[in-house]
């Protein structure tokens, strides 16, 4: 099978490295891809996930068997009901499924008509209403969440009423919002795979959000991340399971909801149990980059038993022993600002297979240099017996990135290791 992986970020390096590695993969191909996909694929620059006759015409040209989207924008857009009308096969959700992710307002009526637990939530779309009712609960945690995608930075958790009112009312001047109750607790990402019908859950994976050491700071994508997490043992993914992922697949499919691609719930651990934060209909990014270094089964074989509607019979998704980590490696401003373009200098090798570094937004100039896209440029992942030692391989690695303005997070899945 060739398979096309569309995105260009860390997510889509890791898929590719793995894919190359998969016994029923005969191509991997990228578009457009970065610096570091074309070390495991072939890089399709010419591809632009905004104009979906370039994905087209790159699946007839390279005569692609399947196409996996890394990114959720295209999937928002509608990618796949558009593969699917050219008879090209694709994995992930069409438009309408879509919206678990790309309308928080969609995936709040969702989990409440089914009742599963997730925070208490208002809608609002005007600013006097939204208001009035922030007003009310002056003194209290919120979180104010824009409904439509917004890369991470689209939530702002706080008890200062003043600044709720300021971000709720840039937010309303072009969506609408949620109010949600703050859960106190700590986070878990588990990613269910699909074939539409049946489901497989992978690992446990949680990211680091925030920008700053002890988690303070801003949210960003994720700074770091680890699979699998120490605190989920058996009982709590039994729980999470029969409490979260059966019945939220059996509510899609009773919904015509359902999908064959990846169904991402971002969990908040509570005192009274876990609580659905977000759906996302694609994989993490950075969780991906030590999932995929953490999962025994061959991802092209999941893969095509996804798109043949076969997961029931595909072998487990079983997990190695061991942990992993991974560090982000960002550029100087990131998030409030991107400053692109740094030259890379050269990586020395790495010492062994136990570490390996995703290039997450990098391009190569015309003199095959390697500079900075901006942002989240890199993910250096170690593995190991324990998280210590999978952290120790990951800052070793993460300290071989070199260029102007690049720092990392030192103290990733220190909390978990205590
Ligand atoms: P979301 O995009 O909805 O996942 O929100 C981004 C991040 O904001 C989450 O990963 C949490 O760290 C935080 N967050 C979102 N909703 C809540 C909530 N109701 N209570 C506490 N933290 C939240
Ligand atoms: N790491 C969070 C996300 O991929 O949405």
């Amino acid at each position: 099978m060739k398979v096309l992986i569309l995105g260009s970020g860390g997510r889509e390096h890791a898929l590719a490295w793995k894919l190359a590695a998969s016994r029923s993969v005969t191509g991997v191909f990228v578009g457009p891809g970065n610096a570091g996909t074309m070390q495991v694929g072939t890089n399709l620059p010419e591809v632009s996930l905004a104009s979906f006759d370039t994905i087209e015409a790159a699946c007839r040209q390279n005569g692609i068997d399947c196409v996996f989207v890394g990114p959720e924008t295209p999937l928002a857009d509608g990618v796949v009901d558009f593969l699917a009308s050219r008879k090209i096969a694709a994995i992930g959700p069409g438009e309408r499924a879509a919206q678990l992710e790309s309308s928080k307002a969609f995936s709040k009526a969702f989990l409440v008509r089914n009742n599963l637990p997730t925070a208490k939530a208002e809608e609002f779309s005007e600013a006097a209403p939204f208001e009035l009712y922030v007003r009310g609960q002056a003194g209290r945690r919120l979180v104010v969440k824009k409904s439509g995608l917004a890369a991470g930075k689209g939530v702002l958790e706080s008890s200062d009423t003043a600044e709720l009112l300021a971000f709720g009312a840039s937010v309303l001047r072009e969506d609408s919002l949620l109010v949600e109750e703050f859960l106190e607790g700590w986070e878990v990402s588990i990613f269910g795979l699909s074939d539409g019908t049946d489901f497989v859950v992978l690992p446990p994976c949680t990211d680091f959000k925030k920008a700053h050491e002890g988690d303070s700071g801003p949210n960003t994508g994720g700074m770091g991340s680890i699979c699998p997490v120490p605190w989920v043992d058996d009982g709590l993914m039994q729980r999470i399971r029969t409490a979260i992922l059966a019945p939220t697949y059996a509510a899609l499919q009773r919904e015509g909801l359902g999908y064959a691609g990846i169904l991402y719930f971002g969990l908040m651990i509570t005192a009274e149990g876990p609580k659905v934060l977000e759906f996302n209909v694609r994989f993490g990014d950075p969780e991906t980059q030590v999932l995929l270094p953490m999962l025994g089964a061959d991802l092209g074989e999941l893969f095509e038993a996804m798109a043949a509607g076969r997961l029931a019979g595909a072998a487990a998704a079983f997990q190695r022993p061991g942990a992993a980590l991974g560090v982000v490696i960002a550029s100087r401003g990131y998030p409030a600002s991107t400053e692109k373009g740094a030259r890379v200098e050269p990586m020395p090798a790495l010492p062994d297979s136990e570490s390996v570094i995703f290039h997450a937004s990098t391009v190569r100039d015309t003199a095959g240099r390697v500079r900075t896209g901006g942002g989240r440029c890199f993910t250096a992942v170690g593995t190991g017996r324990d998280l210590a030692e999978a952290a120790s391989r990951a800052y070793a690695a993460a300290d071989t990135v070199r260029f102007d303005g690049a720092w990392c997070r030192r103290d990733i899945g220190r909390k978990f290791m205590a």
